[in-house]
């Protein structure tokens, strides 16, 4: 976003492809898209979210720590090397927290649904020479189905990050985050909580991603906050490819400069970075009112969604 766009993903799947001249298609508007089987109903794969399994926790201290793992689990930042830049979070794999029976990514995935997370594509580490791909485990599941015991997913969530998809060390909150949000994960708060992607709900979790920031910035941790920011901005990019409209794309991409700015004062120690950062809370209702005008000329749209799509499927090769 405002930058020029990634080549690397494009020269991951090319090479996972065994060097098939995919450039020369034209790129799909979705990012998820790159990751997709095709024929994907679009409405399943990009229209709509599963219900996110969490269970509000009570005590404030954990809910702060709650709050910054589900940023973080949205910010491909907190991955490293290919899976980042080719625009992977966890949430890529594990949509809201589940799992994703759409996910298909070209030298990672079996069958769709599927991934090897021990590929070298995404590790310099782990890469362990076989193919091995797994269905991917819905994490808001029943607990009795997950082989990683509450003890143990520190130490597995910090091996996923810095081995498996090469990441650098994680802030200490944001590890701690990610665990407390996978351990918060209940299903019994699943119900009532899929629905459509839209605007609004992109926006919440941007509004949510700024007040981790203020929150750990008034903690004192500076890197955490830094790492917000990010998540914000990776909302930020989720709702600007979905606006065909130039002027609205340009309000984004405005946006996106401050937080990318703000990142620089936070980083740099900067004393006027809180002010910065409560500035740009305080325009998100402004910044949503002018998206939502042009929201139903987006691909927020269903039938909007479904026509790009089947655009993408008579483009592509794959
Ligand atoms: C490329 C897809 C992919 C991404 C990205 C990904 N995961 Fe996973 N995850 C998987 C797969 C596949 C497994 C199952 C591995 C196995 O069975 O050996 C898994 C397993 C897990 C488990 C263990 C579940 C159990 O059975 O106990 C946790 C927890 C988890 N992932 C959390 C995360 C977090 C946190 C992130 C981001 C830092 C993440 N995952 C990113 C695909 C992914």
């Amino acid at each position: 976003l405002g930058r020029p766009r990634p080549r690397a993903a494009v020269a991951v799947v090319a090479a996972a492809l065994g060097g098939l001249a995919i450039a020369q298609t034209a790129e799909p508007p979705l990012r998820a898209m790159r990751w997709a089987p095709a024929d994907a109903d679009p409405l399943r794969a990009f229209g709509q979210a599963p219900a996110e399994c969490l269970k509000p926790p009570a005590e404030p201290a954990l809910a702060q720590k709650v709050e910054i793992g589900r940023a973080a689990f949205r910010t491909p930042v907190v991955l490293g090397g290919q899976a980042a830049r080719a625009g992977l979070s966890c949430e890529s794999c594990h949509r809201s927290g589940r799992g994703n029976p759409d996910f298909l990514f070209p030298g990672v995935s079996g069958a769709p649904g599927t991934a090897d997370v021990t590929s070298s594509l995404f590790s310099s580490h782990r890469g362990n020479g076989a193919f091995d791909p797994r269905p991917i485990p819905d994490l808001g599941g029943p607990k009795s189905a997950l082989k990683v015991k509450p003890e143990a997913l520190r130490s597995f969530i910090h091996g996923l990050v810095v081995e498996e998809f090469d990441g650098p060390e994680p802030p200490a909150a944001v590890l701690d985050g990610l665990v407390a949000y996978v351990r918060a994960m209940d299903p019994a708060y699943c119900a009532g909580n899929e629905g459509p992607v839209t605007l609004a709900g992109l926006m919440a979790d941007y509004s949510r991603a700024l007040a981790a920031a203020d929150a750990a910035l008034a903690g004192g941790d500076r890197p955490t906050a830094v790492l917000m920011v990010a998540a914000a901005r990776a909302r930020l990019a989720l709702a600007h490819e979905r606006f065909e409209d130039a002027d609205v794309r340009l309000r984004i991409v405005a946006e996106d400069q401050l937080l990318a700015e703000l990142q620089d004062r936070l980083r740099g120690g900067r004393r006027d970075a809180a002010g910065r950062l409560a500035e740009r809370r305080k325009r998100a209702g402004a910044l949503e009112a002018a998206l939502a005008r042009y929201e139903p000329a987006s691909l927020f749209d269903p039938d909007r969604l479904a026509e790009a799509a089947k655009r993408r499927l008579r483009a592509g090769p794959s």
